[in-house]
């Protein structure tokens, strides 16, 4: 609606977006803010000083994972930024406490990328255990000579004992997948969560008991340095010989060096990975494994969901910028 004459022209907040963004999400952008986008999704995204050379004169900073928002971005912020809003469930990427110090709203995206990412880990474990990859390269390579009876024999998901590490929504979501294979569910977590969300699923206090009883271990946990390298050697060992790994969490939890030569050994059957210590660039000796599934960061990658954390960021963004209230998803 235009002003009516005689009213000063409303100013819209400007808003900063780091990254391209799906179409709709951008639309709403630019209707409600004074929009500046990254068209290009180029890589100015991951340069922090950038990102604040561009935050001139913004109210707030949409941002997403893997974007360098470290103690020396914020401290290179505007004090026009009042609040960063990431396109992301994950804050690994985001100092918090650099964003208090300046008095910085920092927001996130839980929840609608559960289903998303639940079912990415499930993927990963059926490509893990019925050598899909292995199956797919073969015939993408021309190299397939026929059915037989011995041939790519993987080992089937049902029965076997999933074990859940970090028992958050996604977590939760990917035990409600797993039942229907009637996988029993055990999980690790800091702390053991009512009758109503275990649904059934055993809690384990320790690593030990936990990667002793499992057949599938699924990763689950945030990054930062209190998981770093936390699938190390010790723990690959408590697993049963031959245990399936899937991490969509974080790659900095796996101890790479050690899961190469664990899968290179036997000792881990298989593995599918979708994060990376360092992304883009993947752990080297990843690539010579056959009985190892990767893909891309995918966990979140559907219409459904990536729509509904840009219009979830945005409704953080209006709260502060917008209405002036406490945002709903607040991290810091
Ligand atoms: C997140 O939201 O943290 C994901 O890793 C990005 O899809």
């Amino acid at each position: 609606m235009s002003p009516a004459e005689g009213e000063p022209p409303v100013t819209k907040p400007v808003l900063l977006l780091t990254r391209k963004l799906p179409q709709a999400v951008e639309a709403r952008a630019a209707r409600d803010y004074d929009a500046r986008l990254n068209t290009e999704d180029a890589p100015w995204s991951r340069d922090g000083a950038e990102i604040a050379r561009r935050a001139a004169g913004a109210a707030g900073i949409l941002c997403a994972a893997g974007d360098p928002m470290n103690a020396a971005t914020f401290a290179a912020l505007p004090d026009s930024v009042r609040i960063v809003a990431t396109f992301s469930v994950g804050t690994d990427h985001i100092d918090l406490a650099a964003a208090k110090a300046r008095g910085i709203v920092v927001t996130n995206t839980p929840d609608v990328l559960s289903f998303a990412t639940a079912e990415i880990a499930m993927t990963l474990m059926l490509m893990a255990a019925r050598r899909a990859g292995e199956g797919e390269r073969m015939v993408r390579a021309r190299a397939w000579t026929g059915w037989t009876p011995t041939q790519l024999m993987g080992t089937t998901l049902e029965g076997k004992a999933l074990g859940i590490a970090g028992f958050g929504r996604i977590g939760r979501e990917l035990a409600k997948m797993a039942r229907g294979f009637g996988m029993p569910i055990h999980y690790r977590n800091r702390t053991r969560l009512p009758a109503d969300l275990e649904m059934g699923a055993t809690y384990h206090d320790n690593d030990a008991s936990f990667l002793g009883a499992i057949d599938v271990l699924s990763m689950h946990m945030p990054g930062g340095e209190a998981t770093r390298k936390w699938l190390n050697a010790d723990r690959l060992g408590m697993l049963k010989p031959g245990a399936i790994v899937v991490n969509t969490g974080r790659g900095t939890s796996v101890d790479d060096a050690a899961l190469v030569a664990a899968l290179q050994s036997g000792r881990v059957g298989a593995a599918g990975l979708d994060v990376y210590d360092g992304e883009p660039r993947v752990f080297e000796g990843y690539f010579g494994l056959e009985n190892v599934a990767l893909l891309p960061h995918l966990g979140s990658a559907t219409v459904e969901t990536r729509d509904a954390m840009g219009f979830r960021a945005l409704e953080n963004l209006d709260a502060v910028l917008r209405a002036g209230r406490e945002p709903p998803h607040r991290v810091a």
